[in-house]
């Protein structure tokens, strides 16, 4: 019975609903809250904490179909992806999980039950292995089930290993749950090459596990101590690849319908024919885990998760480029993985647009340094001595290049070398040495302090009460009591101070007694406790005594609207850039706000400029800010926001802007949208690659700051006056200067009449008042002369004439002005040595010039 993979991902997750069990989506690859774990790398993981009875959930029996990566950290199979049948970077895990409810016997059956009668696999072709003391689990498998004994095979401790080191006892990692596990193979065939499980043989391919069943009973601490589970449970795993590879009739992965597609799509945009290329199926595998850990909001980046990411899409670049790949391809396959991903791909095609263009950056960045680093590589290569490339230029290529060692090592073994890890990690370590050095290191006194209370929190409803002095801390250390100048932390029974969480910075305020005042400056939680941080003003304060607990109201309500004005900010921008942006982190003060998220251009000016003006929309629309308490599930089904790689707990609080926007969230917020009065966005920058910052302030922040604008901008606009008339000034000065220039010039035009020295020219384009200015320069030059100009500015005429004083008893400026105005369609006149006129018809002014010396020679 052939089953496309999304099929068997179907029909696995219904069988177990129909079987009781709640179906959940995916957690996310980063996973929340846990240090010990790079990436997502089972189904259990989500469900860890409700194994270990720290985590109630609604239901007890869950069942998912979990995307995993195991890349990076300890177990890293990143080089050997793509040359065997079934490593992969990415896959997805289906399980079931038993939260406390059934244990080995219903777990058995149930897998038993979907692989034969569901999935109709013919039960000779399946094995099963136990922990080698289980019993229990082999008679549930021979007697209930029916697998003859020699078809169960007892798996034990690892020679020389310790207990519980088996493939049949799982564990998560060093510590944490575990129990022995049963799982289930499938023979491929007598022409495929392998043994049984347990055989010497068994690495071969012939028996391939396809399911794990985990019995959880224990809770391994870290010096290897088995405590019992508060309830037994059951987590199984079963990797669809390899699942679907049998339903497909198929051997290796790749052959599966996701991943011919995946090559074939690989082969077409890279523009390679072969199908069969190792190369495409790195590509192919790499685009998987690669767009997930996007989607999950992880960011190439230099180090961590980010840098295994880019690891990992450098490795898919450099088997793209092998090919013969021209520019870049890989972001293109983004698109035909949402597709082919059938039901698990609709995460991808809601981020396709910040997932192809993430992917774009990070092929752009690398290919231009890929070819210069190749050349370096094969060159080294070239001139190995013996066949280890040394540590010192597998680091060079890293720190240069940009090529991750594990890139090297590919490229070092495709031509039968191998690097020098070791070399490698001491250069990095010598780098990473320099750095520290270089940083700064600041000790965290409040590290030391360990809270032994918990204490309530009444503020959400409140900013003052009456509490009781629990603990006092001063340098670290309990205390019974503080006197006068002590720098010290209280934490007191119950309290209307807010502590810092959520991007919200703590409370400010007092604490008060009949003898005493604490000033707080700032509150943080410390465990369970709340600590408010501060100095003893005066009197004396000891555990016990009653306080009055005063929060500094404006400080609050300040960061209140700012707190308000973050989620209408996520939510404007999330409906102008798209829902690509997510939340990267946020800082909410009295003095304003700053949000940091996923988009990776700059937010252009219009952008900005809609964004402030819907969120100020729905400020005038004074939205009623309401809180709820209700179980997580619920709040998804609302469609509230959630913060991806953040762990909630079952009880969530929803803080809902009526039809605008709905976040979980325990920060303090204004009662209404109006109160934040007005909100303005004062920055925009970039942070990280891909992270955007936006920097705003709310209420009289924001008035503050269009006041202090307008103030700017009029003394801005007093100095631009001050400025532009100096210089006009300025210019006048300099066209004078010009035009006494250009009058000096003229002098070569000079003729004689009747022994007269005359000078008639037209001057185009000079300024009409600085005329004056040229004539007198010329009768200064001239000593005796009659002068007559022409100008043609913005199309009218300027006309001037100037008569030294020698010669006005036989020519008036005036007369002279007068008669070539009257030709020029104007009037004018003015003193015997000097006039002025101008005119509107400047095509007749050449004529008119030249009728000059004709008028001139009557009169001489
Ligand atoms: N957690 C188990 C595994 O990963 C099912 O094999």
């Amino acid at each position: 019975m052939y089953m496309s993979t999304d099929e068997v991902r179907n029909a696995f997750l219904s069988f177990f609903e129909k079987k009781g069990h709640q179906i959940v989506d995916s957690s996310s690859l980063v996973p929340h809250d846990d240090p010990t774990l790079l990436f997502t790398n089972a189904g259990m993981n989500q469900f860890k904490d409700c194994f270990l009875g720290l985590e109630k959930r609604a239901y007890t029996r869950a069942t998912t179909a979990q995307r995993c990566v195991r890349a990076g950290g300890k177990h890293n199979d990143l080089e050997n992806v793509g040359f065997t049948a079934r490593h992969h970077t990415f896959f997805e895990m289906l399980g079931n999980f038993s939260l406390g409810d059934y244990f080995k016997e219903e777990a058995i059956k149930f897998a038993w039950e979907f692989l034969t009668d569901v999935l109709k696999l013919p039960a000779e072709r399946l094995l099963v292995t136990i922990y080698q003391t289980d019993d229990e689990a082999f008679d549930i498998w021979n007697k209930q089930i029916g697998i003859p004994a020699d078809r169960i095979v007892r798996i034990g401790d690892k020679e020389g290993g310790k207990p519980y080191e088996s493939d049949n006892f799982w564990q998560m990692g060093d510590t944490g749950p575990c129990g022995p596990c049963s799982e289930i193979f499938y023979d491929h065939g007598e022409h495929i090459w392998g043994g049984r499980p347990g055989t010497p043989e068994e690495d071969g391919d012939r028996f391939i596990e396809i399911w794990n069943n985990v019995f959880m009973q224990f809770n391994r601490d870290a010096d290897g101590v088995m405590h019992p589970l508060p309830k037994p449970s059951v987590d199984t795993g079963m990797g669809i690849e390899r699942i679907s590879a049998i339903m497909q009739g198929v051997h290796s992965n790749y052959e599966i319908d996701v991943f011919q597609k995946l090559i074939k799509s690989a082969a077409d945009v890279i523009g390679y024919d072969d199908l069969s290329s190792q190369s495409l199926r790195v590509v192919a595998d790499h685009i998987r885990s690669c767009a997930y850990l996007i989607v999950d909001g992880v960011m190439p980046s230099n180090e961590g998760r980010g840098y295994v990411l880019r690891r990992i899409i450098r490795r898919a670049v450099r088997h793209g480029n092998k090919l013969g790949a021209k520019g870049t391809f890989f972001h293109k396959l983004v698109g035909p993985l949402a597709e082919i991903m059938g039901s698990a791909g609709d995460v991808i095609k809601q981020q396709q647009d910040m997932v192809e263009k993430i992917l774009r950056i990070e092929e752009e960045n690398f290919g231009r340094t890929l070819d210069r680093g190749m050349t370096i590589l094969n060159e080294a290569l070239d001139n190995v001595k013996g066949d280890v490339l040394d540590g010192e230029m597998v680091f060079k290529l890293y720190d240069t290049y940009g090529f991750p060692a594990d890139l090297t090592n590919d490229v070092a073994r495709e031509r039968g070398f191998t690097i020098d890890e070791a070399g490698f990690e001491s250069a990095m370590e010598s780098q990473r040495q320099r750095a520290r050095e270089a940083g700064q290191f600041e000790k965290d006194y409040n590290d030391q302090v360990v809270a032994q209370s918990a204490s309530d929190f009444c503020g959400y409803t409140q900013d003052q009460g009456q509490s009781v002095v629990v603990e006092l801390f001063v340098d670290g250390a309990s205390v019974e009591s503080l006197s006068a100048g002590d720098h010290a932390i209280v934490v007191l029974q119950e309290t209307p101070f807010y502590s810092e969480s959520g991007g919200q910075c703590g409370d400010t305020g007092v604490l008060e007694t009949s003898t005493g005042r604490f000033v707080v400056h700032d509150t943080q939680k410390i465990g369970q406790a709340i600590g408010h941080y501060g100095v003893l003003e005066h009197g004396v304060l000891s555990k016990k005594d009653s306080v009055d607990a005063n929060v500094d109201k404006e400080r609050r309500n300040a960061s209140a609207l700012n707190h308000s004005a973050t989620h209408l900010l996520h939510e404007a921008l999330r409906r102008l850039l798209g829902t690509h942006v997510m939340q990267k982190g946020s800082l909410v003060r009295p003095e304003g706000l700053r949000f940091d998220f996923s988009h990776l251009e700059a937010v252009s000016a219009d952008e900005l400029k809609q964004v402030e003006r819907m969120v100020n929309q729905q400020v005038r629309r004074n939205l009623e800010i309401d809180t709820n308490i209700m179980n997580i599930e619920d709040a998804k089904a609302l469609g509230a926001m959630a913060l991806f790689g953040e762990k909630y707990d079952d009880e969530v609080r929803v803080l809902s802007m009526e039809d605008f926007s709905t976040e979980l969230c325990g920060g303090i917020h204004a009662h209404r949208t109006g109160d934040i009065g007005l909100f303005k966005i004062t920055h925009e920058g970039g942070v990280a690659a891909g992270v955007r910052r936006i920097e705003a302030v709310t209420g009289e922040a924001a008035l503050d700051y269009v006041e202090e604008q307008a103030q700017k901008y009029a003394e801005k606009s007093d100095e631009m006056a001050n400025k532009a008339k100096s210089l006009e000034k300025e210019i006048q000065n300099l066209k004078e200067q010009l035009a006494a220039q250009a009058g000096s010039s003229l002098t070569s035009q000079v003729k004689q009449i009747s022994g007269v020295n005359v000078l008639v020219a037209q001057l185009d384009g000079a300024e009409n008042k600085a005329l004056r200015g040229m004539v007198d320069e010329l009768k200064n030059q001239l000593g005796s002369a009659i002068i007559m100009l022409g100008n043609v500015a913005d199309g009218k005429v300027g006309l001037i004439a100037g008569v030294t004083k020698d010669l006005t008893g036989k020519v008036k400026a005036g007369e002279l002005v007068n008669m070539v105005a009257q030709q020029v369609g104007g009037k004018g006149g003015g003193r015997p040595d000097m006039a002025q006129a101008g005119g509107s018809d400047a095509q007749a002014l050449p004529n008119a010039l030249a009728s000059v010396d004709e008028w001139l020679t009557e009169r001489l």
